[in-house]
């Protein structure tokens, strides 16, 4: 944000206190006021009309709404607004991030501190949101079996070593993460979150935490339960775990129905996965026309070939043409690792990180972090 101009909103019911603040911005052009929002109930309204960078709250502010509330509504409604309270010091403030105060404005106060406190305010919000960025990557095969939920899981595992990682168990009506990590059927599930407006609370009372690190947003227990998420909670869902997440990792069942395709279109990167087998390759083939008359761009697929070493008599080169894409990793097979580890509801990457089909997840894992590093939609694993 250095060098650009901060655009500033102001909630202020006190008009003198307003223009106050409009003429100690006068003279210079960093800072660009967009607004002076006189009621409180108006403020997230018009914060998502002008996208201001900062929002200077009056904490006195008369009426419904409050000044603590209009901070806490504006935070709740877009985390990347940094927001200023003022107040007198006979009303003492503290500064709160987590309850939308990013920093406190006394009054009186001169132009420098209004100035320097809003640009403060407004590169370090710039800042955070920056590193807030995520990867949101689905696992999609339109055929089952192929080894997407092993993969998922310990794509997931490997990735938590150095980043914050949830995986969602889009497998909807079979929970397949709850089958392999043998989770309880008591353990809340995505059907347990509020439909309305999800808070960063609710998701931590939800998530599984698995004893790797990673956080787990399981399927409901029951299969009839998948019917009660809708493609619009899924949506929210998605939008909230993009901003406490680097990844977003997600698991789903074999289709191409509603729900998947929600799953697809909020990804970054969709991993198609596939074995050496004829019907994987056709349904996937089939796919592919349907992600083009769709419009998802090449950048946004890649494709692993899992138990890459059991070729079956196909040969990489015709499959990558019937795919009409290259496939860009590959995951050999290990049937006894693969077995014991599952059965155990461990990760092969922690257990055993030496094993080639380890080796193979974790390359995948690496290019992912590179790409959330850079955010280039090229995918380099050779
Ligand atoms: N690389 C591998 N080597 C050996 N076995 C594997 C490998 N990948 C997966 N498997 C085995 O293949 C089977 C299917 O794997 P998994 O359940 O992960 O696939 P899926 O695509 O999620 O299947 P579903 O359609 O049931 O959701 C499992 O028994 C698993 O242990
Ligand atoms: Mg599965």
């Amino acid at each position: 944000m250095a060098g650009e101009q901060i655009r500033l909103l102001v909630v202020e019911d006190v008009p003198q206190v307003a223009s106050h603040v409009r003429s100690l911005l006068q003279a210079q052009s960093q800072i660009k006021m967009l607004d002076v929002v006189t009621s409180g109930d108006r403020a997230v309204g018009s914060v998502a009309e002008l996208r201001p960078d900062v929002v200077i709250v009056d904490a006195l502010l008369q009426g419904r709404v409050s000044g603590q509330q209009v901070a806490e509504q504006i935070r709740r409604a877009d985390p990347q607004v940094g927001v200023i309270m003022l107040t007198v010091p006979q009303n003492p403030v503290r500064e709160d991030t987590e309850r939308g105060i990013d920093a406190v404005l006394k009054m009186p106060f001169t132009g420098f501190d209004l100035t320097t406190l809003i640009r403060k305010v407004g590169e370090t919000r710039a800042v955070e949101s920056a590193r807030a960025g995520s990867l949101v990557v689905t696992l999609f095969s339109p055929k089952g079996g192929v080894g997407r939920t092993t993969l998922a899981y310990n794509l997931a595992v490997a990735l938590g070593k150095e980043h914050r990682v949830c995986l969602v168990d889009g497998s909807l009506q079979f929970s397949d993460l709850r089958g392999l990590l043998r989770v309880p059927a008591v353990a809340p599930s995505i059907v347990n979150l509020p439909t309305d407006r999800i808070k960063e609370s609710d998701l931590t009372d939800v998530a599984w935490r698995d004893p790797s690190g990673i956080d787990i947003l399981l399927a409901p227990p029951r299969v009839e339960m998948a019917e009660m998420v809708t493609t619009r909670d899924i949506e929210k869902v998605l939008s909230l775990l993009r901003q406490l997440y680097e990844f977003v990792i997600i698991d789903t069942r074999a289709a191409l129905s509603d729900d998947v395709l929600v799953f697809l279109d909020s990804a970054d990167l969709i991993l198609q996965v596939l074995t050496y087998d004829s019907m994987a390759i056709r349904s996937l083939t089939m796919a592919a026309e349907t992600f083009k008359a769709i419009g998802y761009p090449p950048s946004k697929l890649a494709t692993i070939l899992n138990r890459s070493d059991a070729s079956g008599g196909f040969d990489k080169a015709d499959v990558e043409q019937a795919l009409g894409a290259a496939i860009d990793f590959e995951v050999v097979s290990d049937g006894r690792l693969v077995l014991s580890s599952n059965n155990e509801g461990l990760a092969f990457v922690a257990s055993n990180p030496e094993a080639p089909i380890s080796q193979g997840v974790l390359r995948v894992a690496e290019s992912l972090a590179t790409q959330l590093k850079g955010r280039t939609p090229a995918l380099v694993n050779r």
